[in-house]
């Protein structure tokens, strides 16, 4: 049994895990309504979870270091406290892992994906937390299992998620998606650039979608035509990876991006940076995400990425991320 004077009691972590955001390259909000989508993993932002021992009777205490909460496993807090989807995690990968009393720990979690972004930060923040445990206790957890799990929580964000950003998330590989059918890993046929621009504005997931869903019971027929030619932009776009034909991939992007704008999802803000993208030479731009305020994606040469990421910040970029897509 460990005393306050332990070293593991002082704070030095046991274990550490981390899971990196994604963008959709392809087919948001459609892909809800069962059409195709593509996302990668993002990198150079990540999630991370420490679990540190703590004194015997202590229970498991979630401290939440960007939001400024500590929150001990089991105390009241409502179902929209941002404490809720952390301990629901914690909960859900604890009988996951067959673990059946509540172990004395510290579970200190940080991230560096933005949130409300589009680019998975409670999700990320899910998979940290269940490899984490998983780790601490000895166990694997499958990619499939930290998917399920992550999804559990993406309800609780945002209410009816497609599945495509914990699935992104816990394989750590590009992925073509469709909704309820196997998972499809994509080999990309060469390393693609990415541009990522913040507009600095969050977009929450919850309410984009739920707007997307009010428009489609109004004018379900408009809807359905809008996804099925998403839809059709994703499946063009998975054979482009793979066969490395960025030729193909940029004005696929633009494509998509006009369809987003016509479900109503886009922003000023967005397509001022989209345009700032293809003005400094980007093959193709798109917003990525619940979209409305969050991130775009611009398909970069490997040559412009200075360059469109320069573009980016002088039309208004709160934050840029040069990312790339390789093969695996
Ligand atoms: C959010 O990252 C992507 C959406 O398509 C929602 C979802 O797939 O659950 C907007």
């Amino acid at each position: 049994m460990l005393s306050v004077g332990d070293p593991n009691t002082r704070g030095d972590p046991l274990t550490t895990a981390y899971a990196s955001g994604k963008v959709i390259l392809f087919g948001e909000h459609a892909v809800v309504y069962g059409r195709p989508a593509i996302a990668v993993p993002v990198t150079q932002v990540r999630a991370c979870a420490e679990i540190q021992a703590a004194p015997s009777g202590q229970g498991l205490v979630i401290r939440a270091l960007d939001l400024d909460l500590t929150h001990r496993l089991g105390a009241a807090i409502a179902t929209d406290h941002p404490a809720y989807p952390l301990e629901a995690t914690v909960r859900n990968t604890l009988n996951t892992l067959a673990i059946q009393a509540i172990p004395d720990l510290t579970l200190t979690v940080s991230s560096t994906v933005p949130m409300a972004r589009g680019l998975g930060s409670g999700a990320a923040l899910a998979a940290a937390i269940a490899r984490a445990l998983a780790q601490h206790f000895g166990k694997r957890l499958a990619p499939s299992e930290v998917s399920d799990l992550v999804y559990q929580t993406e309800i609780i964000h945002h209410g009816t998620p497609s599945g495509i950003d914990n699935t992104v998330i816990a394989y750590e590989q590009p992925v073509y998606f469709v909704r309820g059918q196997p998972i499809e890993v994509l080999d990309v046929g060469r390393r693609f650039w990415l541009a990522i621009g913040d507009t600095g504005i969050r977009g929450p997931t919850r309410i984009a979608v739920g707007d997307v869903r009010r428009s489609w019971q109004q004018d379900p027929t408009r809807y359905e035509a809008l996804f099925d030619r998403i839809g059709a932009i994703a499946s063009r776009a998975r054979q482009a990876l793979v066969e490395g034909d960025v030729g193909t991939l940029g004005p696929l992007m633009n494509e998509n991006q006009e369809l987003l704008e016509a479900i109503g999802v886009s922003s000023p803000e967005l397509e001022a940076l989209i345009h700032s993208a293809l003005q400094a030479g980007a093959w193709g731009a798109k917003l990525c995400g619940a979209g409305r305020g969050g991130n775009m994606v611009a398909l970069v040469d490997a040559r412009r990425t200075k360059a469109v990421a320069a573009a980016l910040r002088r039309a208004g970029a709160k934050g840029v991320i040069v990312s790339h897509v390789d093969r695996h």
